[in-house]
């Protein structure tokens, strides 16, 4: 039986199958050790040229991109909307289509826009990767978030997982359903009707109204981020209000029937989605998170330049080549 292969682009977490999914889990594993190294280099990707196209902010997936591109050994380029020709006028096509013509190999993109990185896509031969597209998706993140759920429970499948808050803006939970029923959880949802996707069941999730509820129910808790920036007025009554009938605090948590793990992909907002007790508490796992994010991303970029799934451990070698 020939091996997976993830395509072109990683553009959502949608449109892979199980197979595919687990491939890149199981590519990361391997590349976890590479970044406890004292020398964090590896050749895998020596010669690839990648060019990370922000348009909008972010501190873990662009450094944590940047981190997995040059442990890997490609070269990379940063591009932020400020600063570069897109304020004087250039549209996506033409930025991307201007790198190309420096010859670049593959692009990671963060966009506000849901679905520009498969415009982009379509419309350039290089590799794109989808850093978060609007609230559609942000395919790493929840591959990150099931690599660490992995990590601590030894299994996806069977397993109860809630993601609590502002469902409406996130593409972080959009990812995480997708990838999480395809691994055979079992998933919910949980935050004010207000910040509810309309027709959110039909994706084969249940949904919670109260937070004890979810609490109760749930093996997993994956606490998304309040995303004030995209609400017009009228969402929740205020942030206060949203804490007391929302907030994961440690009072709800220790009515909780099992010890739950606690999952956040950031940035968070303590005090008003999650409480800081709960967030450097003991069953937290956010840093452990953003540690694994760079073994994922490694990981999709090695795969999308063509690397063996098997032969990821040889990729990465012993460490020992680069002290040399
Ligand atoms: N989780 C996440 O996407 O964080 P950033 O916005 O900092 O990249």
């Amino acid at each position: 039986m020939t091996a997976p292969s993830l395509g072109k682009d990683l553009l959502g977490l949608e449109p892979l199958t199980a197979e595919q999914i687990r491939l890149i889990l199981d590519t990361a594993e391997p590349f976890k050790e590479v970044s406890e190294r004292a020398i964090k280099k590896v050749p895998a990707l020596r010669g690839k040229t990648i060019v990370n196209l922000f348009f909008e902010a972010s501190t873990r997936t662009r450094i944590s991109f940047e981190f997995a591109e040059k442990r890997l050994s490609a070269d990379t380029v940063n591009v932020a909307a400020s600063g570069s020709s897109v304020q004087k006028g250039e549209n996506l096509v033409d930025t991307a289509r201007n790198l190309e013509a420096m010859r670049i190999d593959m692009v990671v993109m963060r966009h506000p826009s849901s679905g520009a990185a498969k415009f982009l896509a379509e419309r350039i031969p290089s590799n794109v990767i989808n850093g978060g597209d609007g609230t559609h998706e942000h395919p790493t993140q929840a591959l990150l978030d099931m690599l660490t759920v992995r990590d601590r429970l030894n299994r996806i499948e069977g397993l109860k997982v809630c993601i609590c808050g502002d469902i409406l803006h996130s593409r972080v939970a959009r990812s995480n359903i997708w990838g999480l029923l395809k691994l055979g959880a079992e998933v919910s949802v949980c935050g004010p009707q207000s910040l509810m996707p309309r027709g959110i069941e039909q994706l084969g999730v249940t949904v919670f109204r109260r937070i004890e509820e979810a609490i109760e129910w749930a093996d997993v808790l994956n606490v998304l981020r309040l995303q004030l920036e995209r609400m017009q007025a009228g969402y929740i009554p205020s942030v206060r209000e949203y804490y007391r009938v929302f907030g994961v605090t440690l009072e709800r948590l220790e009515k909780a029937p099992r010890d739950l793990l606690i999952l956040h992909p950031g940035p968070m907002n303590r005090g008003v989605e999650i409480d800081s007790r709960v967030a450097d508490g003991p069953h937290s796992v956010i840093l452990h998170q953003v540690t694994n994010g760079v073994a994922v991303r490694m990981a999709v970029l090695y795969l999308l330049a063509g690397g063996q799934p098997g032969l990821a451990e040889a990729a990465k070698g012993s460490g020992r080549e680069a002290d040399e």
